[in-house]
């Protein structure tokens, strides 16, 4: 059937306790209204019900369906698709984790060569000075951030023995702050004065959210960029805050912040890091201090034993800690771009050529076009 309006299949989220979504209905509703069709699958584990989007006139569709929907639909999504071998026919949007080699990449491709499907990569969304046009971040470092805070808090009122309960998502910021402020006053009272933060790479978009969860719980925090880390690590420095909150981008020549050695010293006031950044198999990694991610259910790693412990949080989803507020934002960031999508702007042509220069890589090129040539993004 060919159709006029450009159809957005979102899909149910199929990783364990995932609760955001790439379109929540506000957002749906946009597009609804800017002459787009919706179909959402059903999903229990959605911060927002399928009432909400049945509500603004989304359609919907069950549980996985998206292998039946129509050819010419965008498959929007988050997080990986459940791993399978049959072909991808269609126009996937989600983040894949294909394109620095990550575990099981080629096959990804490979399906998507397969089934003449095209992949639009989340994460290699950008714009044309190769500022990516929609990400988490923010919301990473907001929640990295109060995980940390909550973490050294629990700790001076429990005690250093007492493990760190399982972390559940919060319906709303409101909620989170309210249970940090009472917890930090407890903590205050018995560790004789307010922790002392450091958030670096304070500059950035994981570094403005951590530095707004700190305002908004009444706090300060001393913040650090390129400037105050170009001399090069580690930093005792480091060592004489409560808490540091590690938010910066890797790259190549980033130097070590912590390391063991530094770590093990016995004179030290810092208790707690969250590495929001959360690498630790990168060779880039500031913080070779650890080397396994943390969980929602285990939110820390205790790095130093002994009288005075040093706990770590690695965890690689942060912002599903507030899964309503980090989707809202991430899905008002890429809603300009999902409606460029009747014109087909070069953030989707950029992601498209990304697609096929991935896929060369592994020896393969797109079925009924020669390597240099691009399908049209624009439906008939
Ligand atoms: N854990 C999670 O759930 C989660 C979620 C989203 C993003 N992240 C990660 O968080 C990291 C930061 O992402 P972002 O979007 O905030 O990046 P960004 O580019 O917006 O900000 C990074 C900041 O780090 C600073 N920086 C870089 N190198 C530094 C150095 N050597 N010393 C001091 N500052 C330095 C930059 O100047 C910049 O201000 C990325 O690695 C990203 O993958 C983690």
């Amino acid at each position: 059937m060919t159709q006029n309006k450009i159809h957005i299949w979102l899909r149910a989220e199929t990783k364990l306790n995932e609760q955001r979504t790439a379109l929540p209905p506000q957002t749906a509703q946009t597009l609804i209204n800017a002459g787009f069709e919706v179909t959402v699958e059903s999903s229990k584990n959605r911060a927002f019900d399928d009432a909400e989007y049945q509500k603004v006139g989304c359609k919907n569709a069950s549980f996985g369906s998206w292998r039946q929907a129509p050819k010419e639909a965008f498959i929007l999504g988050l997080k990986e698709l459940p791993e399978e071998e049959t072909p991808l026919t269609h126009r996937h949007i989600y983040f894949a984790h294909a394109y620095k080699e990550q575990s099981g990449w080629q096959e990804v491709l490979a399906r998507f060569v397969k089934g003449d499907g095209t992949l639009y990569d989340l994460e290699f969304l950008t714009d044309e000075t190769g500022r990516r046009v929609a990400a988490f971040g923010h919301w990473a470092g907001f929640a990295g951030c109060a995980t940390a805070l909550d973490v050294w808090a629990y700790r001076q009122i429990h005690g250093s023995e007492e493990q760190f309960p399982k972390m559940t998502p919060f319906s709303k910021q409101e909620q989170l702050i309210f249970h940090l402020k009472d917890r930090l006053e407890s903590a205050e009272k018995k560790f004789g004065r307010k922790p002392r933060v450091l958030i670096i790479g304070s500059k950035g978009r994981c570094g403005k959210g951590a530095m707004e969860v700190i305002e908004k719980v009444g706090l300060q925090a001393t913040g650090w960029d390129l400037a105050e880390t170009e001399k090069g690590g580690p930093f005792e420095e480091i060592l004489d805050f409560d808490i540091f909150v590690n938010c910066v981008y890797l790259k190549d020549g980033t130097p070590p912040f912590l390391t063991h050695d530094l770590t093990a010293s016995i004179v030290r006031n810092l208790q707690v890091i969250c590495d929001v950044s959360c690498d630790p198999n990168s060779p880039h990694n500031p913080l070779p201090i650890y080397n396994r991610i943390t969980t929602f259910d285990e939110p820390t790693l205790r790095i130093v034993n002994g009288n005075n412990p040093l706990d770590l949080i690695a965890i690689d989803h942060l912002p599903s800690l507030l899964p309503r507020e980090s989707s809202e934002d991430f899905a008002e960031q890429l809603l300009p771009h999902l409606l460029d999508l009747k014109t087909g702007s070069s953030v989707w042509k950029r992601a498209e050529d990304l697609f096929i220069e991935k896929i060369k890589t592994i020896g393969l090129s797109k079925k009924g076009s020669s390597s240099e040539e691009t399908q049209p993004l624009e439906h008939s």
